[in-house]
């Protein structure tokens, strides 16, 4: 990676020994609204799997030692081989990459569930979780580093955010679609943020709430919030943005065009 020379938490913690920090990544969604074609998370950008950049994306961070990939519920074993393969031009043996040893799970239904799966096959060991969606393929390291600094300093729960741009409106959400939504309530856009991942959190934390909380959440730092303790964000980044709709993948393709540029000069 182009940024081993640049200190990581895992160089900078002043404890005797700082604890070891393992990232899940979901990847098991169908990825409905990308339009037909593989789960999301194995469509290539620029000729390579999203899941294999947002691999690399962790491994970026000397911190991470583990990565627990939770793969399309029947697709374990095309996931393990494709890690593999992206993995062993580095001259490393199978279920690890360069420094950091990977494992991969089979997911569930919702992604939930997907990371409670994940969690459960995360050896011990592992005191600081990072949960990380596949489809957020560009995280800079920066970022995710930035996360596993603020657990470190104490905090139980730490999600990267970043402020709108648009104006949010509440509305009465129309029953048939395409029909006029009456607006309820427009909340202070200052006062509002738009949350990414990788989400940082203490290991016992994250389980003890994916134990306990069973609504429907779209995040784990909701969870977190269920239980009563703190979360707290740190600064996002744009490229840190949820590949989503068939837009989404020219944006990922125009980022990583930039990126090789930038690296060529
Ligand atoms: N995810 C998962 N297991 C599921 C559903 C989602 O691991 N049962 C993962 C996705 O693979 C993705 C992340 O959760 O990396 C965020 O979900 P989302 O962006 O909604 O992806 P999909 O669910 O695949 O997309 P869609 O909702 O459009 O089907
Ligand atoms: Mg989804």
């Amino acid at each position: 990676m182009s940024d081993v020379s640049r200190p990581s938490p895992s160089d900078t913690g002043s404890e005797a020994r700082p604890a070891r920090t393992a990232a899940v990544i979901p990847a098991a969604g169908r990825g409905v609204r990308l339009g037909p074609g593989a789960p999301k998370a194995l469509r290539a950008l620029n000729g390579t799997p999203m899941l294999i950049h947002a691999v690399r994306a962790m491994a970026a961070s000397r911190a991470v030692s583990l990565v627990v990939v939770v793969a399309p519920p029947d697709g374990a074993a095309e996931v393990k081989s494709m890690l593999d393969a992206h993995a062993l031009p580095g001259g490393t043996p199978s279920g690890s990459w360069g420094s950091t040893d990977f494992l991969v799970v089979p997911g569930g239904a919702s992604r939930q569930e997907s990371v409670r799966l994940g969690l459960d096959a995360l050896p011990p060991g592992y005191d600081i979780v990072l949960v990380h969606d596949a489809a957020r393929p560009l995280v800079p390291v920066d970022t995710v580093d930035a996360v596993i600094e603020a657990v470190r300093e104490g905090a139980p729960a730490v999600v990267p955010a970043l402020p709108l741009a648009d104006t949010v409106k509440e509305v009465e959400p129309a029953t048939a679609p395409g029909t006029p939504e009456p607006v309820v309530a427009t909340p202070e856009r200052a006062r509002l943020r738009a949350v990414q991942t990788p989400q940082g959190f203490d290991r016992a934390t994250l389980v003890r709430a994916h134990e306990t909380v069973t609504g429907d959440v779209t995040d784990d730092a909701s969870m977190i919030e269920q239980l009563g303790v703190p979360v707290v964000t740190v600064p996002g980044h744009e490229e840190a943005f949820k590949v989503t709709r068939p837009l989404d993948l020219v944006l990922a393709e125009a980022v990583l065009a930039r990126r090789r540029l930038n690296d060529g000069f």
